[in-house]
This record gives structure tokens, C-alpha cells and sequence, in this order.
């Protein structure tokens, strides 16, 4: 696992991030507002709010696996710390109120703690596609610019880290990952999603988004990423030429 390169990634991705202009004019008819604010208060706790880093009991076992993995996992746990800065900016913007827990968020706390560091680290990746269905929804439909452009950068920054999974799994598993793994992350993903529109949806569909669209990011979002982990393994373990980097710029461009 080429680890210095996730590392010179993590660095050079703090350089050219563009604020959104949080001081721009802001008008949202109200029921819009009331039902976003909620949301993204919740999303602020669950990207990077809360405990930010790798909770599980036996975390250790990974980050403290070689100098490396440690700055590696702090990086990327850094970078989700800002995306809670950047959500608290735009809770601040609708008017929200912050919270400090919710069911879901103790739910999701407890089984990541228990269920072991490889578990977690799946269960964070396969949060990060959902996410990524979250924010584009979002960015789609808001009609508010800077929240847009908050959700454009938090999307740059997820691909990533879903590409660092793609490498990590490659070289965890050279010889592929057979279909229960597979199906076992179509479950996850399923459950996620149902979670997040339960927890979400009034706001999704306050904006204009739908459960489909949500549901078709997500389930896109699993089918590439085991492509891509496939195309991976196939090339000896030497990482595939970030294709979800690849993606996002297409889709922004
Ligand atoms: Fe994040
Ligand atoms: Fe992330």
C-alpha cells in the first residue's frame, strides 16, 4: 500500500480550497429552510463532528500498523473534521440549531466501536458513497450557491477518500473479494440509504430531490467502486488512475 502517496494527496488538498461566500445574500422560503436546517445540522454532526477518528476498539490495529497508516488515517480524519467545519458554516446560514447527538449518531458510534477497525472502515466507506448521494442531491437542487459550493467541495474531497478505500482494499484483498463481501456492501449500502432518506428525505424532497435519485447515486456509487477495486486487483495491486477523481471533474466541469 503506497501510503506516501495518500499522504502528499492529503497535504496538497488543503492548498486551493475555495470558500464558499457564506456572506452572500440568502433567501430560501421558509418550510425549505426549516427542514434543510435540521438536516444539515445532523450532517454536520455526522461528518467529522462528534469524535473524529477511527473509534473501533481495536482501531490501533490499523492506524498504528506503521508510521505511515498513522498519518495516513489522521490526514483523512483532518480532512472529515473540515467538512464539519464547512457544514456548521452552512447550519449557520439556514439558521439552524447544532445538535450534539441523535439516535442515529450513537447508533452508528456503537457499531463502529464494536465491531472491529476493518468493519468500521468498510461501514465509513460505504457511509462516504451514501454521502456523496446526499451532497450531490443537495447541490442539484438547493438554488442557494453558497451551499452549492460547499457541497462541490466536501463531493472533491469524498472521492478521494473513496479511492483510498479502492487502494486499501486492493491491497488487502490481491486476490479479490468474493460475493458475499460484495453483496454484504449492497446490504450496507441499502441500509444506509433507507437510513439516510428516513432521517433526511423531508429535506431531500423539500429541495425537489427524490428517493430514486438518492437510491441511483448510492447504488452507482457501489457497482463503480467494485469495478474500479476489481480493476485494481487486476493490475497487480498498482492503484487504478483515480477514477472517482475523474468522475467529479467530469460531473463539474
Ligand atoms: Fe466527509
Ligand atoms: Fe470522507
Amino acid at each position: 500500500m503506497n501510503y506516501q502517496h495518500w499522504i502528499q494527496h492529503f497535504h496538497a488538498n488543503r492548498l486551493d480550497r475555495p470558500e464558499p461566500d457564506w456572506e452572500a445574500p440568502f433567501t430560501m422560503p421558509e418550510e425549505k429552510r426549516r427542514l434543510l436546517a435540521l438536516s444539515l445540522a445532523e450532517y454536520q454532526l455526522g461528518d467529522g463532528g462528534g469524535e473524529c477518528c477511527l473509534v473501533a476498539v481495536d482501531a490501533e490495529s490499523y492506524r498504528g500498523s506503521t508510521e505511515d497508516a498513522r498519518q495516513v488515517v489522521d490526514l483523512w480524519f483532518a480532512e472529515e473534521h473540515e467538512h464539519s467545519r464547512l457544514l456548521g458554516r452552512a447550519v449557520e446560514r439556514v439558521g439552524g440549531t447544532f445538535v450534539t447527538t441523535t439516535f442515529g449518531f450513537e447508533l452508528f458510534y456503537a457499531i463502529r466501536r464494536r465491531l472491529g477497525v476493518q468493519f468500521e472502515m468498510l461501514v465509513l466507506l460505504v457511509v462516504e458513497i451514501a454521502s456523496t448521494g446526499y451532497y450531490r442531491v443537495i447541490r442539484r437542487h438547493v438554488g442557494d450557491q453558497p451551499l452549492a459550493d460547499m457541497c462541490k467541495l466536501i463531493l472533491r474531497d469524498e472521492a478521494r477518500h473513496i479511492d483510498f478505500h479502492r487502494d486499501r482494499l486492493a491491497f488487502r484483498y490481491p486476490r479479490g473479494v468474493g460475493w458475499v463481501w460484495k453483496w454484504q456492501m449492497h446490504l450496507l449500502a441499502e441500509a444506509c440509504g433507507w437510513f439516510l432518506w428516513h432521517g433526511h428525505g423531508r429535506a431531500l424532497g423539500a429541495l425537489g430531490g427524490t428517493r430514486p435519485e438518492l437510491f441511483g447515486h448510492i447504488r452507482s456509487g457501489v457497482v463503480n467502486f467494485l469495478a474500479e477495486l476489481e480493476q485494481c486487483r487486476a493490475k497487480a495491486g498498482r492503484p487504478a488512475r483515480e477514477p472517482h477523481a475523474k468522475q467529479w471533474l467530469q460531473a463539474t466541469s
